[in-house]
């Protein structure tokens, strides 16, 4: 496994490399989540790339960029438990050197969900995704089902943009009792851990409802939140029973609809959904 801090470094080492190129970019700090996601471009692809990098331009003011938790060298050890070929951990001024002024913005879909309750944040998760996929130059590129908004923006950007890779969406993955792993778990305490749970019962609601034959949306997003409410240390930021291709919210569901939603645990922002259908 190799460690790569520069673009240039890269681009002459990507030349000699295997193709199909499998990428998994993260922010680090990495958990199974991740890893599923290294697993399966493993599994599908010649050579493996995963970048660390931890962007300061999807983070809003109020978000706490520098408390972002960090653990480079336990993220190489597990990289390289995984088969990774190369890791790319640019500094924040490889990636933003002074004078930086072009940004990707996707319209509409970036408009609700996370994007309305975290303005600019998708515009920096586009920017940096469109620098990876031009430093890296994979043929795929994966990412997680957990963060279905930004799986979205970023299938958009892609066709809008015509660049040349596939996306490849994987699956949720959820510690044994159903929260799903995030870094951001690290921050509850075992009080909110339990609390925390709530987002994946109000989810396992939804699907409930819905598998007896629920077919009104406001219905479903009245039951979860009446669920999440009884927790007392939980707040609602949005509870969403939407179409999954424009996000728009549905009255009533006739195909598929993402269940998604962000709840804050304490101090700690924690999203997740499911697909129904
Ligand atoms: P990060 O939060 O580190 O997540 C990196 C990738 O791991 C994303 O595609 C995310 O959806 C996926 N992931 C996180 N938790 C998961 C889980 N429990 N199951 C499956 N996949 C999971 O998302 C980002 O970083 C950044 O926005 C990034 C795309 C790297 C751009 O900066």
């Amino acid at each position: 496994m190799k460690v790569v801090t520069e673009i240039g470094e890269y681009r002459k080492l990507r030349k000699g490399m295997p193709s199909p190129v499998g990428f998994v970019p993260t922010m680090g700090y990495l958990h199974q989540g991740h890893l599923a996601l290294v697993q399966q471009a493993r599994a599908e692809n010649k050579t493996v790339v995963v970048s660390i990098f931890v962007n300061p331009t999807q983070f809003g003011p109020k978000d706490d960029l520098a408390a972002y938790p960090r653990d480079p060298e336990r993220d190489l050890a597990l990289l390289e438990k995984e088969g990774t070929d190369i890791v790319f951990m640019p500094s924040a001024e490889e990636m933003y050197p002074e004078g930086f002024s072009s940004w990707v913005e996707v319209d509409k879909v970036t408009d609700r969900l996370e994007g309305a309750f975290r303005p600019g944040h998708f515009r920096g998760v586009a920017t940096i995704v469109a620098k990876l996929f031009n430093s890296v130059q994979p043929h795929r590129a994966y990412f997680g089902q957990k963060d279905a908004q930004q799986l979205i923006v970023i299938k958009k950007m892609v066709s809008d943009l015509n660049m040349d890779l596939e996306v490849v969406a994987v699956p949720t993955v959820r510690d044994p009792d159903g929260l799903a792993m995030s870094s951001r778990n690290t921050y509850l305490d075992p009080e909110e851990r339990k609390a925390a749970l709530v987002l994946w019962n109000a989810l396992s609601l939804a699907q409930e409802l819905w598998s007896k034959g629920e077919r009104n949306a406001e219905r479903l997003r009245q039951e979860m939140s009446a669920l999440i409410q009884k927790e007392p240390r939980a707040k609602i930021d949005y509870v969403s029973v939407a179409d999954p291709d424009s996000l728009e919210e549905l009255s009533q569901i006739e195909g598929t609809a993402l269940v998604s939603m962000a709840v804050r645990i304490g101090k700690t922002r924690l999203i997740d959904n499911i697909t129904l259908g």
